[in-house]
This record gives structure tokens, C-alpha cells and sequence, in this order.
């Protein structure tokens, strides 16, 4: 027999206590933030969180002019996480000085740069041109699903064996990266999100450095390789690609540039994407009735899947940073200099929009274009194509091989403890086959 997941913290707004909570430290707000932010939602436009600059908005209709307005709020907010200690971060810009300094471009950047740089990568990730790696990704999706129902009667652990490979693969395959490579890869995709919206200790801050700058090399010996002697591929065309300098000429991007935009490729990918996943394979298996419907009716795999954008928003918040004085959001002044965040989770769970049960996994919402999984305006996600495309063709591949599943008793249902990155550390699944 399977277990449910416990109802873990606050079961409804008047119970979640927001005084002094700190999204950032606190792990109740990693396990289940949804009854914090509802409760901030009724209560106020912007939830300051206590001894830190930053201000969370989480109501949908105040959070979308936030992103609009790119004059007033700002991307250039440096890193998501919290800074490292004065001797700690001597000795991570010790290590940098081996490889290159980190540079803000796409996702931490504002325009004219933040244009010209995403047009350097635009052009890999249309919907046409993901579109065209549908018989890639099908395949890999069934290498996986061969290795795991092989052998169907042991527990799977969803989140290792599907949900971390496939995303790798995937953007490794359009960044031209070696299968062989594939283990560093991931372990430098987790040292690249290791602070991001949590706190970390000092040795794993500088562990992650490590991996970062041995990623730097990886790929800037791969782009030096192909800056004289081309191969028609994603790194040749980044290293080779010319901006405009923004004195009238032109240039070809530096390295601190292209690595950063690597990074952020492969970063926004992989956990964002593995959460979706994890979290879609949840929600379905607390109602295997939704599961049923979408085997009999393959027309809403893909609502589905913006179902699960929705509720797992796994991408839950984002910086911005205010540029001017006198700025007010909802009557409420926030300095400038100072960070807000547009906590896209909770936009995504906001009664105004989704109605009285929110919560409900429900792919037949009228409205689920709405959602702002993947954020609105110039920094919309560059990689929803092909998060959308590997997430219908894993879903689709399950609808015909997986008739239903049920939750081991091994499970914990622990998150990582992020708030910014919100995502399932493991799942242990019992599946039976169609
Ligand atoms: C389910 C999967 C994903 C989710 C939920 C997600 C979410 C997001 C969100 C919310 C933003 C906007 C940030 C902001 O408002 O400042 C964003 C931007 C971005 N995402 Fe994704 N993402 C996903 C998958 C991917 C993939 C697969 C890639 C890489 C191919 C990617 C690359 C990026 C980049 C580079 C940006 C910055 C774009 C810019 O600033 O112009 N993401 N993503």
C-alpha cells in the first residue's frame, strides 16, 4: 500500500504566523511557503522581511506592472543568494582568480545589454528550433523509461532516475556537451544554484567555487577551440557572434560573458525543469482519477503540464532592484537601492486569479495561460520551449507505458531547503504498467 504526503505546516491563512518569518532561513517556508504567502497576500501589498533590504510582493495583479516596468525595477541584482562573510569571500575571489570573474548578462542584466546578449542564444531556443529536438528528446525519454520499467516491481526513485538525467541531457545536447561529461555537468549546474535563495555553510560556498571555475575551463578551452576552426554549433556561434560595443561598433563577446551566459543556461535548465517533473508526478499521484482523464484524453497533456507550471513554480521568486526615489507599490514606499521580490509562486496561487481552491491540481482551468511559472515581459524564460517540449513527450511516454503509481513508504516529501528553487529531494514511486 502507498502513503499520501502529509499536510506539512499551516492549513490555512489565519494559522501561518508571518511575523518575522524569513523565506530565506526558515525551513518551514522550504517544506510549504503556500499558507505564508496567502496569509501575506490578505494581509499586505509587500511583506518586508526583517533585517534584510528586501521587500516580497505576492499578489498576481501587482507583481505583473513590477515586471513590466523595467525603467522603475530593475534585473541587475547580482547573485540570488545571500553574500558570503568578508574572510569567505576573500577566498572565493581568490578562486575566481583562476578562472573568470562572474559577470551579470541575460537573466541579471538590463536592456540594451540584456537584449544584445539574449540575442546572441535567442535563436537556438524558438519553439521552431526546439521543436526540431522532439525525436532527440523521445528517444532519451525512452532509454530512460526502458531502464526504469525493466524491472517495474522494484521502488523507482523518480527524482535520480528520470528527473534529474533528462534536463541535463537535453541542454547538454544544444550546448554540444559530451555524454561522457554528463556527471560534471549536473554537479556543476548544483554548485552553480548551491545559494540561491537559502543559506549555505562557508565550506560548501567554497566547494561550489571550485566546481564553477572548473566548469569555466571546461567550456572556455571548448569555445577558444571553435573561435578559429568553427563547427556550425551553439559554442561557435557564441564565440564568434558580434554585439553591438554600444559606441557605434561592433565586438565579439568576452569570456566572463559567454561562461555567464552558459551558466545561466544551464542553471535555469536543469533544477527548474527536474522540480516540474517531480512535482507533476505528485500531484498526480495524490488523484490518479486527473491521470486517468489525461490517458483517455491526450489533448490535455499539455494543460497539464502548465497545471503543474503552475503549482510547482519551481522557479518561485526573482529579484528586482529599485532604481529611483519615491517609488510606491500599492501605496506602500520602497527605497531605492532596495530589492523586491516578485514571488511568481504565489501569483500562481492567488485566490483573485484562481479562483477559491487554488491549491487543486486541475489541468482544466479556463485560465492557466495566466500563470507566471516562466515569468512575463523582456525576461520571460528563454528555455520554455524546451522545458514544455521535454515535459508533453515525458508525460505523453508515460500516458501509454504507466497506468497508475503509488507513493512508497519510504518517502519523505522533504524540499531542498531553497525557497527561490522549490523542488522534492527525492521520490519513491511503486508504478504499475499499462
Ligand atoms: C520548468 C522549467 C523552467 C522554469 C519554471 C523557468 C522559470 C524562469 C523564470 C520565472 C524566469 C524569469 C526570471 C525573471 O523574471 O527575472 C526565467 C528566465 C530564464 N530562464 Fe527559465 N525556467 C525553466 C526552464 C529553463 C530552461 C530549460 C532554460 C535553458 C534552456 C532556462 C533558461 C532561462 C534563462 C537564460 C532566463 C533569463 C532570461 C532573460 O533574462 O532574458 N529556463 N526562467
Amino acid at each position: 500500500m502507498g502513503i499520501q504526503p502529509p499536510q506539512i505546516g499551516p492549513k490555512s491563512p489565519e494559522e501561518a504566523d508571518i511575523k518575522g518569518i524569513n523565506p530565506f532561513r526558515d525551513s518551514v517556508m522550504h517544506q510549504c511557503p503556500h499558507m505564508y504567502f496567502r496569509r501575506m497576500q490578505q494581509e499586505t501589498p509587500l511583506y518586508d522581511v526583517e533585517g534584510t533590504d528586501v521587500h516580497i510582493v505576492t499578489r498576481h495583479e501587482l507583481i505583473v506592472p513590477i515586471v513590466r516596468d523595467i525603467e522603475t525595477f530593475s534585473n541587475q541584482f547580482g547573485s540570488a543568494g545571500e553574500p558570503a562573510k568578508g574572510d569567505v569571500m576573500q577566498t572565493i575571489k581568490e578562486i575566481f582568480a583562476t578562472g573568470w570573474p562572474p559577470v551579470p548578462t541575460m537573466l541579471t542584466m538590463d536592456p540594451p545589454w540584456h537584449t544584445r546578449y539574449r540575442n546572441t542564444v535567442a535563436a537556438y531556443f524558438t519553439p521552431r528550433k526546439i521543436a526540431e529536438l522532439r525525436p532527440v528528446i523521445e528517444q532519451y525519454v525512452d532509454t530512460l523509461l526502458d531502464k526504469i520499467l525493466a524491472n517495474p516491481n522494484r521502488t523507482i526513485e523518480w527524482v535520480a532516475e528520470f528527473a534529474v538525467p533528462l534536463p541535463v541531457i537535453a541542454i547538454a545536447t544544444i550546448l554540444g556537451v559530451s555524454p561522457d561529461n554528463m556527471a560534471d555537468f549536473k554537479r556543476w549546474s548544483d554548485d552553480n544554484i548551491s545559494t540561491i535563495g537559502s543559506s549555505v555553510t562557508d565550506e560548501r560556498r567554497i566547494s561550489a567555487t571550485k566546481g564553477i571555475v572548473e566548469m569555466q575551463h571546461y567550456f572556455a578551452e571548448r569555445l577558444e577551440a571553435r573561435r578559429n576552426n568553427p563547427q556550425g554549433d551553439f559554442l561557435s556561434d557564441l564565440v564568434n557572434s558580434q554585439v553591438d560595443d554600444g559606441e557605434g561598433g561592433k565586438r565579439t563577446l568576452h569570456m566572463p560573458e559567454m561562461l555567464s551566459i552558459i551558466s545561466q543556461l544551464l542553471v535555469a535548465g536543469n533544477e527548474t525543469t527536474t522540480n516540474t517533473f517531480a512535482e507533476g508526478m505528485l500531484y498526480f499521484g495524490q488523484d490518479m482519477s486527473v491521470w486517468d482523464k489525461v490517458r483517455a484524453d491526450r489533448s490535455l497533456i499539455a494543460p497539464a503540464v502548465e497545471e503543474m507550471l503552475r503549482l510547482a513554480s519551481p522557479s518561485g521568486g526573482m529579484f528586482r532592484v529599485v532604481t529611483k526615489d519615491g517609488v510606491e507599490i500599492d501605496g506602500c514606499p520602497v527605497n531605492k537601492g532596495e530589492r523586491v521580490m516578485v514571488m511568481y509562486s504565489a501569483a500562481n496561487r492567488d485566490p483573485k486569479v484562481w479562483g477559491e481552491d487554488p491549491d487543486r491540481f486541475d489541468p482544466t482551468r479556463p485560465n492557466l495561460k495566466e500563470h507566471l511559472a516562466f515569468g512575463k515581459g523582456i525576461h520571460f524564460c528563454i528555455g520554455a520551449p524546451l522545458a514544455r517540449l521535454e515535459l508533453q513527450i515525458a508525460f505523453e511516454k508515460l500516458a501509454d507505458r504507466v497506468a497508475s503509481w503509488e507513493f512508497a513508504e519510504t518517502n519523505d516529501f522533504h524540499y531542498h531547503p531553497s525557497f527561490m528553487l522549490r523542488g522534492l529531494q527525492k521520490l519513491d514511486l511503486h508504478l504499475t504498467l499499462a
